[in-house]
C-alpha cells in the first residue's frame, strides 16, 4: 500500500469520528498537556484505534488525538507525539503531521521541552524557534515516492513561518512574557549530551537542544503547510557546570512555562 493511501486509511476512520475539517493543528511537548483543559472536545480517539498510526511502544497506548473548540477555531491536538529514540522511523513520526494537513488543517503549532544552550536564556522561560539544526541523521522526507507527495528538494530559506512568528512576538509583548528567539538543534536521544557535546552545540550556532520537532517541521514545508513552534527550556547546558539530569525538575520546569505558552497558543489561534 502506498504512503497516500495508508494517509487517507487515517483520515477516513478519524472523519467518521467526527473530525470534521480543523483548523489547526497543534503537537504538545513533554509536561505540556494543559492546554486540552480549554478546548471544548468533540472527539477523542486513542492513537492506538487509528489505521496505520504508529504504536509500537507501550508509552502511545495512552497517546491520543484531540478534536474541539478552542479559541473560536476548531483544534485537533496531538497529546503526546513519537520520537526517534522509541525506534520509530523518521516516516512514522512525522505521519501524524501529514494525516491533520489530509483533514485540512491550515495552520500547525509545535510545542517541546529543550535545555538551553545559550546561557542567557535561563530554565522555566520560552524560545521562539526561528531556525533549526537537523542533529537526527535522517529526513523524514528520503523515501522512494516523496515527489508524489511534494517536492523532494523542500526550501527550508524560511521554515517557521514569518508571520505566524512576528505574531507571536507581538503576543509576548502584549502579554508581558519574556519570549527568546533562536535555534533549536535536534538530537536523536534519548540518553542527554556530552560536556563536550553541549560546547559543539554552543559553537555550531544552537541556542536550544532537544529530541523532537524538527522532523514535524520539515514535513510541514513539504506539505507547504505554514507552522510555528516554541521551546519551553527545562534546564539550562552549562558545559563547564553541568549537573547531573533531573527529570522531575524538567518536568517541573516545564510546567512553570507552561501558562505563558498557554497564552500564546490560544491568542495567536484567535488571529489565524
Ligand atoms: N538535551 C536534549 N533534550 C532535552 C534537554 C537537553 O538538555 N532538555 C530537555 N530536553
Amino acid at each position: 500500500m502506498s504512503s497516500i493511501k495508508y494517509i487517507e486509511e487515517a483520515t477516513d476512520y478519524l472523519k467518521h469520528r467526527g473530525f470534521d475539517k480543523p483548523d489547526v493543528g497543534i503537537i504538545l511537548g513533554t509536561g505540556l498537556g494543559k492546554l486540552i483543559d480549554s478546548v471544548a472536545i468533540e472527539a477523542e480517539v486513542s492513537y492506538n484505534h487509528i489505521p496505520n498510526f504508529p504504536t509500537a511502544t507501550v508509552e502511545f497506548h495512552k497517546g491520543k488525538l484531540i478534536y474541539g473548540t478552542l479559541a473560536g477555531k476548531k483544534v485537533v491536538l496531538m497529546q503526546g507525539r513519537f520520537h526517534i529514540y522509541e525506534g520509530y522511523s523518521l516516516r512514522d513520526v512525522t505521519f501524524p503531521v501529514r494525516v491533520m494537513h489530509q483533514l485540512g488543517i491550515k495552520h500547525l503549532l509545535v510545542s517541546n521541552a529543550a535545555g538551553a544552550i545559550n546561557l542567557n536564556f535561563k530554565k522555566g522561560e520560552i524560545m521562539l524557534i526561528d531556525d533549526h539544526i537537523n542533529l537526527q541523521g535522517d529526513s523524514p522526507l528520503a523515501f522512494r515516492g516523496v515527489e508524489k507527495m511534494g517536492e523532494r528538494f523542500v526550501d527550508m530559506s524560511a521554515p517557521y513561518n514569518l508571520e505566524m512568528n512576528r505574531k507571536m512576538e507581538q503576543l509576548a509583548s502584549d502579554n508581558n512574557i519574556k519570549l527568546h528567539k533562536g535555534v533549536y538543534a535536534s538530537v536523536v536521544g534519548p540518553q542527554l549530551e556530552t560536556r563536550a557535546e553541549y560546547r559543539y552545540l554552543k559553537i555550531i550556532g544552537a541556542d536550544a537542544v532537544g529530541m523532537s520537532t524538527v522532523p514535524e517541521v520539515i514535513v510541514a514545508n513539504h506539505l507547504g503547510l505554514p507552522v510555528a513552534a516554541v521551546s519551553i527550556l527545562t534546564d539550562e547546558c552549562d558545559p563547564d557546570n553541568l549537573q547531573p539530569v533531573n527529570i522531575q525538575e524538567i518536568i517541573a520546569m516545564a510546567a512553570k512555562a507552561e501558562p505563558s505558552m498557554i497564552i500564546l497558543f490560544t491568542e495567536l489561534i484567535k488571529q489565524l
